[in-house]
């Protein structure tokens, strides 16, 4: 990839928190005057409008969820992200590649993760990922009950955290709590990015 700006993604269970930090976080760096492009995943492509209604449907085999999410996000990649930073916007993506390794692995035993991440090999790394963590049933409370999603549960959530913190650990990653106050948690986060901004002086 050409270098250019900077490549954030948020990630973890869900009601962790990485849709709003990712907003409270573009916030902060367009009052800082970076140029932000907020994005998330699935994305609001054809493909991603179609795994938010598979979502709904236990009926789906998890090697479709797997190449479904694969496909979405190598188009998001190319038609979005990487567009976006090569015209030098930093660019934040709530869910990544992380998830899908996370969330597909867990789904069944016959999906490894270096299957996962096979499929994904045309999505590039990004600059920075950090994991929110926290308790599924804490997470799960933060829910509308009558509209959960397949994944939404919290036997599955709590295989599907114990993953993403191993993950953090392997990685390097930044392993977040965020059972804490959302403005204490969101300047953990910004101090990490400004951080990083500096080292690379951007
Ligand atoms: P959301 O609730 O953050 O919008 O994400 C939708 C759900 O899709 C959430 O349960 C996580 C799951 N997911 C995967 O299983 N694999 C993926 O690659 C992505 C991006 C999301």
């Amino acid at each position: 990839m050409e270098k250019r700006s900077l490549f954030i993604v948020l990630d973890g269970i869900d009601g962790s928190g990485t849709t709003t930090h990712s907003q409270l976080l573009t916030g902060f760096l367009k009052s800082k005057n970076y140029k932000v492009f907020l994005t998330h995943e699935p994305s609001n492509s054809e493909i991603g409008t179609l795994i938010r209604k598979y979502l709904k449907n236990k009926d789906i085999p998890p090697s479709v969820d797997a190449l479904m999410f694969a496909a979405d996000r190598v188009l998001h990649f190319y038609t979005e992200i990487k567009k976006k930073l090569n015209e030098g916007f930093i660019v934040i993506s709530d869910r990544y590649v992380e998830s899908s390794i996370v969330y597909q692995s867990c789904q069944s035993d016959d999906i490894s993760l270096e299957w996962v991440k096979n499929i994904n090999k045309f999505a590039e790394k990004p600059d920075i990922t950090i994991i929110l963590d926290l308790d599924p049933k804490i997470s799960l409370a933060r829910k509308s009950q009558e509209h959960l999603d397949k994944f939404e549960n919290s036997i599955f959530l709590e295989k599907v955290r114990k993953l993403y913190i191993k993950r953090a650990k392997e990685e390097n990653y930044f392993l977040l709590d965020t059972d804490d106050i959302i403005e204490l948690v969101q300047e953990k986060i910004q101090t990490v990015v400004i951080k990083k901004l500096k080292s690379l002086q951007l």
